[in-house]
């Protein structure tokens, strides 16, 4: 830091002084890049069906022990399509598609009900790659939800009676006293799953593989789903 001294006598100067003290003191945005070199991806990786390329993939993410593996941006649009992108988390996967549990009357869901199409996105930057998804969304049934609800700790499980997620409420009182009344409300029962709450799946059909690379001519694989079955295509990075 410059000394008061410094400032009385440098005032006229102090868009300068300011400008030393940006470019010293923090890296400009433009500046932060990192170049990929740990893997490739290539013709002769990768399975023909993307949902054994994608548990390749996951396996060795669960074994890097990236924090949060399952966490994904999911993006959703209105009708007129004006996007919205979140968080959330990846809570199973099979060959019918990607599954991830929420408020069905939350923005994402009241967009899902509108327009039941999504995409995924997974970045594992331990691993260099990034993972994409695009697709066609349903519900899950009620049986599946019911499980993954009762699978729940409690807190969390209040939590998706107590929280009226993506409404606008005057202060954080509101979820508290909620949480005491719906506590009260279950107690010495088991909570049932509200209905507003439950899973929803992703079935694909693009699933792209990308692998960074240096000076950025990273590998990447393009699943799309025909009639004949999956048409995998190499794309420039
Ligand atoms: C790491 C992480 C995991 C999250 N997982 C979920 C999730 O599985 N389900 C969910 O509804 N929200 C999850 N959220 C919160 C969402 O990002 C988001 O705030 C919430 O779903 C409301 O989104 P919406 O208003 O667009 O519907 C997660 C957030 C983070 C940062």
């Amino acid at each position: 830091m410059f000394s008061p001294f410094f400032y009385v006598f440098n005032f006229p100067f102090i868009d300068r002084i300011f400008a030393v003290e940006t470019s010293c003191m923090k890296t400009s945005v433009a500046d932060i890049r990192k170049e990929y070199k740990q893997h490739s991806l290539n013709e002769g990786d990768i399975a023909s069906d993307p949902f054994v390329q994608f548990e390749h993939w996951w396996q060795d993410a669960v074994n890097s022990e990236i924090d949060e593996v399952n966490a994904m941006t999911l993006a959703t649009a209105t009708k007129q399509g004006v996007p919205s992108a979140r968080i959330v988390l990846l809570k199973g996967y099979d060959p019918q598609g990607f599954v991830f549990f929420t408020n069905y009357d939350s923005h994402k869901g009241q967009e899902l009900a509108d327009n039941p199409k999504a995409a995924l996105v997974f970045f594992w930057k331990e691993l260099e790659r990034q993972i994409r998804i695009e697709g066609t969304v349903e519900k899950i049934s009620a049986t599946e939800s019911d499980e993954y609800f009762h699978s729940r700790p409690e807190g969390s499980r209040i939590g998706a009676w107590a929280s009226p997620q993506s409404s606008v409420i005057p202060d954080r009182n509101v979820i508290e006293l909620n949480v005491a009344k719906y506590t009260s409300e279950f107690s010495g029962q088991t909570i049932p799953r509200p209905e507003h709450w439950g899973g929803y799946r992703v079935k694909p059909t693009v699933i792209e593989f990308w692998q960074g690379r240096s000076s950025r001519l990273h590998d990447r694989f393009k699943y799309t789903k025909t009639e004949q079955g999956w048409k995998v295509e190499r794309l420039a990075p």
